[in-house]
């Protein structure tokens, strides 16, 4: 009988250990949780099985926060001084779940800062549970995909690829028209105040890609991505396989054109200083009439850069048809308009103007430069003079001392071919 009851009673010390060995887990979530900027989410934390904590403290902290605590409930309080300030008015338990062992805390209006582990802790019972939350971006925007030019060395086409407002810092991708990814430049990151990234990325293209090229950013953990396509016409690439005789010939004959009518201006503006306007309108109705290249009529020079590739298509292709080498000149994504008057140029002006808002393209107002008597172009200084090297490349020459010794010609020489040769 006395070996009976022993019995008994090491088999209830047996389970009163076992419930409370239970009643001290606390379970959170296996997987991070991963919420959108701006939204009201849940970090689920609970005990297994469910006991009343209502009446014991209760601590969420973030612990490489400081100070740490994001909510801190004693004594059936939610003690707002210890709080973090950023999480004031933010964290809040279910009360009503208190009683069930639940203790999920709810952060409303979910920020990218707000990012990390978090630690969910009853002193009490020494239990603690860590739950990791990934803030998504809800700022992300579509890839812009821009016409960098042409690389010479490479013959192929330059593009680069930006999106903003990301977080996570997310990964950048070319593919081409398969789906193989093309080997780029390293991806440029930059982290905003907010919090945010902006990436950016180039890569040359070349014929072989089948010219559909997708620019692809995403976000692994997050699931976010983000894709834009663009269609390289075959265009580009007759530039690039013939493209020193193409630039020198365009460079030639825009300078060309320009220095007349820069000439016309020079005329026109002496003409009104001394007042005989009706001697200048017959003068450049005469110089029209005498130049060579008499359908050009070119005179001022505003000087625009269209940065999307799809523009330059659309302006090459149709939207400036009948204009170009008319009133204007288009070089990859640069439109120059000359007209001989100033008055002419105001119309051309409006022509081109015109023709893009028709086709609902806009412009960037800082790349453009309107009415300008003396610009450089391609590396050439175009004034009302004559076309002129780049000042800044003939500084170097000028500012050389006169040569003493022949090594110091030969030094000069050196110089001056590679002038030359630039
Ligand atoms: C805890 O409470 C929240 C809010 O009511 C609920 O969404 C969640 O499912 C609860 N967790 C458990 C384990 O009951
Ligand atoms: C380019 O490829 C993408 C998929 O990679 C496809 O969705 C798109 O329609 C293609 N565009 C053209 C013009 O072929
Ligand atoms: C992301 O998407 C994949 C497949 O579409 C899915 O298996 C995975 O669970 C998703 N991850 C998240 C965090 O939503």
């Amino acid at each position: 009988m006395a070996g009976l009851s022993f019995y008994f009673l090491s088999n209830s010390i047996l389970v009163v250990h076992l419930v409370h060995y239970c009643q001290s887990r606390l379970i959170g979530p296996n997987q991070p949780i991963i919420a959108t900027a701006g939204e009201d989410i849940t970090l689920p934390c609970h005990l297994v099985p469910g006991v009343n904590v209502a009446a014991v403290t209760l601590e969420w902290t973030k612990p490489d926060m400081d100070p740490r605590f994001v909510f801190l409930w004693r004594a059936g309080q939610d003690l707002i001084n210890v709080k973090n300030p950023s999480y004031i008015g933010r964290s809040s338990l279910f009360t009503d779940e208190l009683k069930h062992g639940n203790i999920s805390l709810k952060l409303s209006k979910v920020k990218p800062a707000d990012e990390g582990r978090y630690r969910c802790y009853i002193p009490d019972k020494n239990e603690e549970a860590f739950i990791d939350l990934l803030v998504a971006s809800s700022a992300v925007s579509s890839p812009d995909i821009s016409l960098e030019g042409i690389d010479r060395d490479k013959t192929g086409v330059m593009l680069e690829c930006k999106s903003e407002g990301w977080h996570p810092e997310p990964e950048l991708l070319w593919l081409d028209g398969e789906g193989n990814h093309l080997s780029a430049g390293p991806t440029e990151t930059l982290r905003g105040p907010d919090d945010l990234y902006t990436v950016s990325s180039r890569v040359t293209v070349e014929k072989r890609h089948s010219n559909n090229i997708t620019c692809r950013v995403q976000q692994r953990n997050t699931n976010q991505s983000r894709e834009t396509h663009i269609h390289v016409s075959d265009e580009f690439f007759e530039l690039t396989s013939s493209s020193a005789p193409v630039i020198i010939g365009l460079a030639v004959s825009l300078a060309i054109s320009i220095i007349l009518i820069l000439t016309g201006v020079f005329y026109i503006w002496r003409q009104n200083k001394t007042n005989v306007r009706r001697a200048h309108c017959d003068a450049c109705k005469e110089q029209e009439t005498t130049t060579p290249l008499n359908p050009s009529k070119f005179q001022v020079l505003p000087f625009w850069l269209c940065n999307a590739p799809a523009i330059f298509q659309r302006l090459m292709n149709s939207v400036l048809a009948g204009l170009i080498y008319k009133t204007c000149a288009v070089y990859l994504d640069d439109i120059v308009i000359a007209s001989p008057t100033f008055e002419q140029h105001l119309v051309d002006l409006e022509e081109v103007l015109g023709r893009l808002q028709a086709a609902g393209l806009s412009l960037k107002l800082k790349k453009c430069q309107f009415c300008l008597d003396e610009f450089t172009f391609l590396r050439y200084r175009i004034t009302s003079s004559g076309v002129k090297p780049d000042l800044d490349k003939v500084k170097v020459v000028k500012e050389f001392d006169t040569p003493t010794s022949v090594k110091h010609v030969c030094q000069f020489l050196g110089l001056h071919c590679k002038f030359l040769v630039a």
